[in-house]
């Protein structure tokens, strides 16, 4: 349970405006990391056919604290697109996938979960009404629609697969997979359901950070008795055979060096 409470509050949810995973070379695209903490600060990368790992305001998009603007945004800028924190964890990714042709299918940017209406859309870039479009499912016709979109009622994991689109006279869409995420089982566990994917297995990190951080203060309070109790042996001795006329002193010094040790030790 406390696992999942740190997972809610260190994860980041990355959401694109306007919400489609396939763009037009030349439109405008809004990334943002959204999270419940706002103190932790999260930076927007990407990996494309080019580039690995860049960050954005590092050749590409317009940041401002978690979010990144792309006024114009190119078919190389097509790619997987997440948050990161210098902490560690990252939010879900999303493909993002631009084209210079004249067709979009506009699908769901994030997962969708088992048993919701899914609408898909198909554009194009030139005629602002909806025209008859023919939609694909892994390379087969599944229908053709006289109003341009689609909806898939109760989505289950077999919908789950690679979708296009084709508008007769004007091309056809890049592809798209869309992602069906199993609903949760059991009432009691409803919050799982907002989360991204990853964070069944940011939980199983945090779920070791905590034993980590159990376990911690008790081994460096047992090394820290030892030593002190080594420490306070060495330094009676010594004040015995020096003579010395501040016992205490020798001790506190040393006492201090202790703490220190400690201190560096914990910055792991
Ligand atoms: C991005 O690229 C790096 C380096 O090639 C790779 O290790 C990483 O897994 C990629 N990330 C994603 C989200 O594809
Ligand atoms: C990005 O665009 C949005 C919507 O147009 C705007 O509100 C926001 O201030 C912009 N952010 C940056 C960093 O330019
Ligand atoms: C992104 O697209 C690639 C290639 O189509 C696919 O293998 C991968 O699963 C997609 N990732 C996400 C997060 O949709």
């Amino acid at each position: 349970m406390a696992s999942i409470y740190v997972c809610l509050f260190l994860t980041a949810r990355l959401t694109v405006s306007p919400s489609s995973s396939q763009f037009f070379e030349g439109d405008f695209v809004s990334l943002s990391c959204e999270e419940d903490d706002s103190s932790a600060e999260w930076t927007l990368r990407r990996n494309t056919s080019k580039q690995q790992r860049t960050q954005c305001g590092d050749g590409w998009g317009e940041g401002a604290g978690s979010s990144c603007n792309i006024t114009y945004i190119f078919t190389l800028d097509s790619g997987v697109y997440w948050c990161e924190s210098r902490e560690g964890p990252i939010s879900n990714m999303v493909n993002l996938t631009v084209t210079g042709g004249s067709v979009i299918l506009q699908s769901p940017v994030l997962p969708v979960m088992e048993g919701d209406d899914v609408t898909l859309l198909c554009k194009t870039k030139t005629t602002p009404s909806n025209l008859p479009a023919a939609f694909y499912k892994d390379g087969s016709l599944i229908r053709k629609q006289p109003t341009g979109h689609m909806t898939i009622q109760h989505v289950s994991r077999s919908d789950e697969g690679l979708y296009k689109c084709d508008i007769s006279g004007h091309g056809e869409s890049p592809s798209s997979w869309i992602t069906v995420t199993e609903k949760p089982t059991t009432a009691s566990t409803p919050t799982t359901s907002a989360l991204p994917p990853d964070c069944s297995s940011l939980q199983l990190g945090f779920r070791v950070v905590l034993h980590l951080l159990v376990f911690c203060p008790y081994v460096i309070s047992t090394l820290l008795m030892m030593s002190l109790y080594r420490h306070r042996a060495k330094g009676n001795k010594l004040s015995i055979l020096n003579l010395h006329t501040h016992p205490e002193q020798g001790f506190d010094d040393e006492h201090e060096d202790v703490i220190t040790d400690v201190t560096t030790e914990h910055r792991f």
